[in-house]
């Protein structure tokens, strides 16, 4: 490579070429570095190719390019996307399998809305389209920004690459103010093959199956590699909007054609299952003369006016379903049966297979669930697979459904070596040797060892840096296990994480001179550490890997406790046995006896609770605001229900009620502020009456609402 001084002498040619090839290797490796948790190069190599870039701008500064590194200024410390958070969020969709699955969804949707057999319910059908979401903001019908979904709340900026989309407007006519159009970034199967090709010719890796090949192209640093790949864009949601589209999915989805978006033409709808069914049949049927991938049919209610009454569940809407094409099916040998160890000290047993391609991606390893599964026994004790267990060096069926990790299925007994033996589920931990238990009724068996498995606390720490919980840059799996391990600079536990710099700045050698790293590296993570010292109490709830405690659960503790102190101070106090403290966890809607025990226990446990002191010191937990926008007359009410209501379901009068701050609860007691009678309504309306308390009619209830019957 030409020293430094050789700029002096550089035509303007020679520079641009020179620019590009720099563009080309500092992107490259931010990605190794970033993306792929893999650096191609030392931060002192990184550094010089950067200065020698810079110094080039300054002697052309005409010639700066838009994706130079020098410009990336306003990404986060450590390069990469900046990050957007979705002025909606981006939900996913719950699945179905089955006709019954699609029966039990169209009944739920009916409940919910109470309309009785014979009223009519259109819903809609289209492509489930495999490849990334991607959500368009329009603002006075430009193109301001567009986000990845990320983990649904927060995604990553990716407006300049789906710029280069040809499929996605840069500018719509008579939009709304506010328009956010999702939909699905794909490639079609010939450009996936072709891409391979040109990856392949240039010693590159190929890319798995059309799905990841979209995603590496559209999450590309440089928007020109974006661009010289051919993605497409089918639109078929939105999020945010300052004016309705419509009055109907369908009609909603004719106006996003209108304002010049790719939609899928298989959208049809449908009155009744049977033609749902025909519609899925049909699709499937087309699935193999398709151009692009899909893997399943999405169903939706037609009316807008039902989707906004049906809502959301934490992450689905109640108002669609994916009904998943069936899985794809291989079959290998099993060469091992691993044990692995998780945060919670389950033990799961891993298959490891002779690599086979299923549908287009090739397995390695599937997941064999417990040791009954091996042994042919499901979760109740009764035989699955009439009886046969598994054992290594059975010739056995995978099969794969989507995203999930394949499973084994089946084992082809005739195919047994004669000396093979029954897997024998080891009874103590493989990386502490501590007993591993069964708890009565509980399929899993769990290492005993607590904090002192450093299995157990490596993916602890692992789950704790995760993308829902405190999202470190820069602090990944592999970082965490070198960490981890590391006898000058440990962590063993979250709150080590928050003492890194300080610990760094009296240890030799500093974690900026050590192989792997950099003084840029070093301080990037160390900045990235600053910023998450100020933290949502949903993540940090999440992120203490208590069991049963979701991203979702995490969610609705944060909303009920808002603040740190109210959360800690009712766990403490709580007695280990359900008791009198345990009543306000289980008033939480979506919190029952298994997740109050577990949270109970993680902050009686001593180790525990200790580790969760420590790391409370190092951050500022933010408060949960419990409601947006004014404050309605039902905030903070205690609402029954009773009797029959006429317009809405209970399932959903009470979503509706808790929407606007108030609980509702099953029984009239003294602490009970309003009961809303419909016809029918027996001993809670007398009760209430004698109680001397309010009693509304349900016409009143909507009123008060704010909901026009
Ligand atoms: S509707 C609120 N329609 O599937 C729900 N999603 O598994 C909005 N997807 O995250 C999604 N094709 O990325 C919808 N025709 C389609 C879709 C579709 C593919 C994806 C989408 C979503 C995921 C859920």
């Amino acid at each position: 490579m030409p020293s430094e001084k050789d700029i002096a002498s550089l035509t303007k040619q020679e520079a641009s070429k020179e620019l590009e090839r720099l563009a080309r290797a500092l992107t490259q490796a931010n990605q190794d570095y970033h993306a792929k948790d893999a650096p191609s190069m030392s931060d002192a190599q990184y550094d010089t190719l950067k200065r020698r870039n810079t110094a080039i701008e300054i002697r052309f500064p005409a010639l700066k390019r838009r994706d130079s590194v020098s410009n990336q200024i306003g990404a986060p410390a450590t390069g990469g996307f900046a990050k957007v958070v979705h002025a909606e969020r981006m939900m996913s969709l719950s699945n179905a399998f089955s006709r019954e699955d699609v029966v039990g969804f169209l009944e739920n949707v009916r409940k919910y809305l109470n309309l009785d057999a014979r009223a009519e319910l259109l819903i809609t059908s289209e492509p489930k389209i495999d490849g990334l979401s991607l959500s368009l903001r329009y603002e006075h019908g430009l193109l301001v920004q567009a986000a990845t979904r990320g983990d649904g709340e927060t995604g990553e900026n990716v407006t300049e690459n789906a710029r280069t989309i040809k499929d996605i407007p840069l500018q719509i006519e008579n939009a709304p103010d506010v328009l956010e159009i999702r939909g699905e970034v794909y490639m079609t199967h010939s450009d996936f093959f072709a891409l391979n090709q040109r990856q392949s010719d240039a010693g590159e890796k190929p890319f798995a199956n059309p799905r990841n090949a979209a995603a590496g192209s559209l999450r590309q640093l440089d928007a020109a590699i974006t661009k010289s790949r051919p993605l497409n864009f089918f639109a078929y949601a939105w999020g945010a909007l300052s004016a309705p589209l419509a009055q109907s999915q369908t009609l909603a989805i004719q106006k996003l054609k209108q304002f010049g978006f790719s939609t899928n033409p298989l959208f049809s709808t449908a009155g009744n299952i049977d033609e749902l069914m025909d519609q899925y049949r049909n699709l499937e049927a087309l699935r193999a003369t398709l151009a692009y991938d899909i893997d399943g049919v999405v169903y939706k209610v037609d009316d807008l006016g039902y989707q906004a009454r049906l809502g959301f569940r934490s992450t689905t809407p109640r108002w669609a379903i994916a009904h998943k094409f069936p899985a794809e099916i291989a079959y290998t040998y099993l060469e091992d049966i691993e044990i692995q160890v998780g945060r919670t000290g389950a033990l799961s047993p891993v298959a490891r297979l002779k690599p086979v391609n299923v549908g287009g991606v090739v397995v390695a390893n599937a997941t064999l669930h417990n040791e009954d599964y091996i042994a042919g026994l499901d979760a109740k004790g009764q035989q699955i697979r009439q009886g046969r267990d598994i054992r290594i060096g059975d010739w056995v069926e995978i099969y794969r459904a989507g995203d999930v990790i394949p499973k084994i299925r089946d084992v082809d007994i005739s195919k047994r070596p004669t000396n093979s033996q029954p897997y024998i589920f080891p009874q103590t931990c493989p990386e502490c040797g501590s007993d591993a238990l069964r708890e009565e009724g509980d399929s899993v068996r769990r290492c005993t060892g607590g904090l002192i498995c450093p299995a157990q606390a490596v993916e602890k720490l692992k789950h704790f840096v995760s993308r829902s919980a405190f999202d470190i840059d820069g602090l990944g799996n592999k970082q965490i296990e070198m960490f981890f391990h590391d006898p000058d600079l440990p962590i063993k536990e979250p709150s080590d994480i928050f003492t890194l710099e300080a610990r760094d700045k009296n240890n030799t050698p500093k974690l900026a001179n050590r192989s792997g790293w950099g003084k840029t590296s070093a301080q990037n993570l160390f900045t990235a550490i600053e910023a998450k010292r100020k933290i949502s109490l949903n993540r940090l709830i999440f992120a203490l890997g208590i069991r049963h405690v979701g991203d979702s659960s995490a969610r609705l503790l944060a909303k009920h406790f808002s603040t740190w102190d109210a959360f800690e101070k009712t766990l403490t106090s709580a007695s280990i046995n359900e008791g009198k403290e345990w009543e306000e966890l289980l008033s939480i809607d979506g919190v029952g006896g298994v997740m109050a025990h577990a949270l109970v226990t993680s902050f009686h446990q001593k180790a525990t609770r200790a580790s969760i002191d420590r790391l409370i010191t190092h951050l500022t937990v933010e408060t949960v605001l419990k409601l947006a926008g004014p404050v309605s007359a039902l905030a903070k009410k205690t609402l029954v229900f009773t009797g029959t209501l006429q317009f809405m379901s209970r399932a959903e009068a009470k979503a509706k009620a808790e929407s606007l701050g108030a609980k509702v609860t099953g029984t009239v007691s003294p602490r009970t502020d309003l009961v809303i009678a419909g016809p029918g309504a027996g001993s809670k309306a007398t009760k209430a009456a004698k109680l001397g308390i309010k009693i509304l009619t349900e016409d009143e209830w909507l009123e008060l609402a704010g909901v026009s019957s």
